[in-house]
């Protein structure tokens, strides 16, 4: 890629990481490199709208691969680099945590020590305006009780499950990077996301097809933990807010300001499936089945984003009831899509995932 302006981004196979690179090149002029080893998470087809783009191009290869970070940093120069390359999923991460050690941690250690090689190389304005921008999640800072106020940037650190606990040291590195060496890094931590390209073993998506093929819906436990939901288009927009105008050794929290538990986000995709696809079978809502909980489940996650809107002006433009209606249609509309993505390794992690988990009675435990 022989553009002058340009950032590397990692992880943009990914679903957060393909939703911002496709917005970076319709909101700015400047040009990706995306980096993505393409595990089963990361879905070229994400980005097939930008083939014979000049502005994009594609790597693929690891983030531990410090030898390959050099020589990127090195041949293509950008402005910044935006970390999205991650293990994402809970789920995985408490049968299988090694991958998320691998990546979350010794990943971004690497991106990071590459980075400082590069950015005392550069000089000038080049340098003063290089940035690190770490993507990071709201699950490091624990689970909150029912009436606890939402999680601000100062809330300490508490992450719960494995993939917490990688996203937190990754969290620790990168503030480390910026009190040890002035690096200027900049971390975001944003609560959950949904829309296009989420793959589906994340709750949203998952449901949403299971309920399309009549196939039950699994509910972790009570049905009664809560999220805090944000469009993905809005947490992309804070993302180049934050790289716009955020400053260097800061952390800013984005969240959409949605909560709603599980039960009440399952049921809501219930009705717009039947809605938008009536079924022979009758309501969807029948489908769902409270299956056993997932281990150290966090219950409640709540995000104060008042310090990104005061300090940078960003706010979610989305309404959750308008996002998932969109969200569904997306799925509905992308057949291939999900065709695409179903491979037989996908199949191996659900079977796996509910055939451990025995169905559990809710009306006689009183959770209906
Ligand atoms: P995802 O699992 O959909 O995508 C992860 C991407 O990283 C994939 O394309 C995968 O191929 C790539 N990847 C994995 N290991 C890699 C490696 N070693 N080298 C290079 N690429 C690698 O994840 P997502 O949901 O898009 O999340 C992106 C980031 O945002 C993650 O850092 C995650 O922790 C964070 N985050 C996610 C959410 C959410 O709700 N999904 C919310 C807050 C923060
Ligand atoms: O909060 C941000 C985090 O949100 C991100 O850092 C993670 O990468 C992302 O995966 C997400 O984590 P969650 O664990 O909250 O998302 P998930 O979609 O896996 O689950 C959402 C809720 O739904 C959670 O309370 C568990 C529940 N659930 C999930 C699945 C897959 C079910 O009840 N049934 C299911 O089958």
């Amino acid at each position: 890629m022989n553009v002058r302006d340009s950032i590397l981004v990692t992880g943009g196979a990914g679903f957060i990481g393909s939703n911002f690179v496709l917005g970076w090149l319709e909101n700015t002029s400047s040009a990706v490199l995306n980096l993505d080893l393409l595990t089963y998470a990361g879905n070229p087809a994400n980005l097939a709208s930008l083939d014979g783009n000049s502005r994009y191009a594609f790597q693929r290869g690891d983030i531990c691969d410090a030898q390959l970070v050099a020589r990127l940093l090195r041949e293509q120069r950008p402005r910044a680099i935006v970390h999205f390359a991650a293990e994402s999923h809970v789920d995985r991460s408490i049968v299988a945590p090694d991958a998320f050690v691998r990546t979350n941690v010794f990943g971004t250690f690497t991106l990071l020590e590459q980075a400082r090689i590069y950015w005392n190389m550069l000089s000038g304005a080049e340098r003063d305006g290089f940035r690190f921008l770490h993507v990071s999640t709201d699950e490091v800072y624990g689970t909150l009780g029912p009436e606890d106020p939402a999680f601000h940037e100062n809330t300490p650190y508490a992450p719960n499950s494995p993939y917490a606990a990688s996203k937190a040291g990754s969290d620790h590195l990168a503030r480390a990077y910026f009190h040890t060496y002035g690096m200027p890094v900049l971390t975001t931590n944003c609560s959950n996301n949904y829309g296009p390209f989420q793959f589906p073993e994340k709750l949203i998506p998952l449901m949403i097809l299971n309920a399309l093929e009549g196939k039950p819906l699994p509910v972790y436990g009570d049905g009664k933990n809560v999220r805090d939901w944000l469009y993905v288009e809005d947490h992309c927009a804070a993302i180049r807010t934050v790289l716009e105008k955020g400053r260097p050794g800061e952390t800013y929290n984005i969240g959409g300001n949605s909560e709603r538990a599980n039960i009440d986000v399952v049921n809501t995709i219930c009705d717009l499936v039947d809605e938008m696809r009536p079924g022979a079978g009758g309501e969807r809502r029948k489908l769902i089945t409270y299956v056993q909980d997932r281990p150290g489940h966090d219950r409640r996650y709540a995000i104060d984003a008042t310090k990104i809107a005061r300090e940078l002006g960003w706010k979610p433009a989305e309404r959750f009831e308008s996002g998932l209606r969109k969200t569904v249609r997306w799925y509905l509309e992308h057949p291939e899509w999900i065709e695409n993505v179903r491979t037989g390794a996908y199949r191996a992690w659900i079977e796996q995932n509910y055939a451990e988990r025995a169905e559990i009675e809710p009306v006689r435990q009183g959770l209906k």
